[in-house]
């Protein structure tokens, strides 16, 4: 079986738990992108169909939230807290560095480090902030030299 045989038994199994739920769209779209990393454009007309949408209603839906994606994610993924309680503490000034030694904006990509900056609100650690999620860890405390030490060590991985 073929790697896009597999994503769409994989698309029909989810539509099959999901399917008769209300609002059914949305829980979808969540276990599609947490199975297959992405919502695959073909997988679009798979899910209108089975919903009784249109297509430009599911991709609506899809480009609405900055949490679903259209193509495959990058190799790391960084998250910097936006919520109040970083963002007292720094943050925002933080993600300006990290958009500034990165290349790209939030939501962009990194090709130097094929990395995915993105907001995240609150990570549950509010009085250590600001903090970070790199890939799948937690750092607390960060400042300018410490994303640029963590950045290297994505960079050389
Ligand atoms: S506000 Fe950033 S972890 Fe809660």
């Amino acid at each position: 079986m073929t790697t896009q045989q597999q994503a769409r038994t994989q698309l029909q199994a989810i539509l099959d738990t999901h399917r008769h739920e209300a609002g059914a769209l949305l829980p979808i779209l969540h276990a599609l992108q947490d199975t297959l990393g992405h919502i695959p454009d073909w997988s679009v007309a798979d899910i209108a169909q089975a919903l009784n949408l249109s297509r430009a209603e599911v991709h609506g839906v899809i480009t609405f939230y900055h949490h679903f994606r259209t193509s495959p994610p990058a190799a790391h993924n960084l998250q910097i807290c936006q919520a109040e309680a970083c963002q007292a503490r720094g943050s925002r000034e933080l993600t300006a560095h990290a958009e500034q030694a990165l290349g790209c904006g939030l939501h962009g990509r990194s090709g130097s480090h094929d990395l995915d900056l993105q907001p995240v609100y609150c990570l549950g650690l509010c009085a250590t902030g600001p903090n970070i999620m790199l890939d799948d860890k937690l750092v607390s405390r960060v400042d300018a030299a410490r994303l640029d030490r963590l950045l290297n060590s994505v960079k050389e991985s």
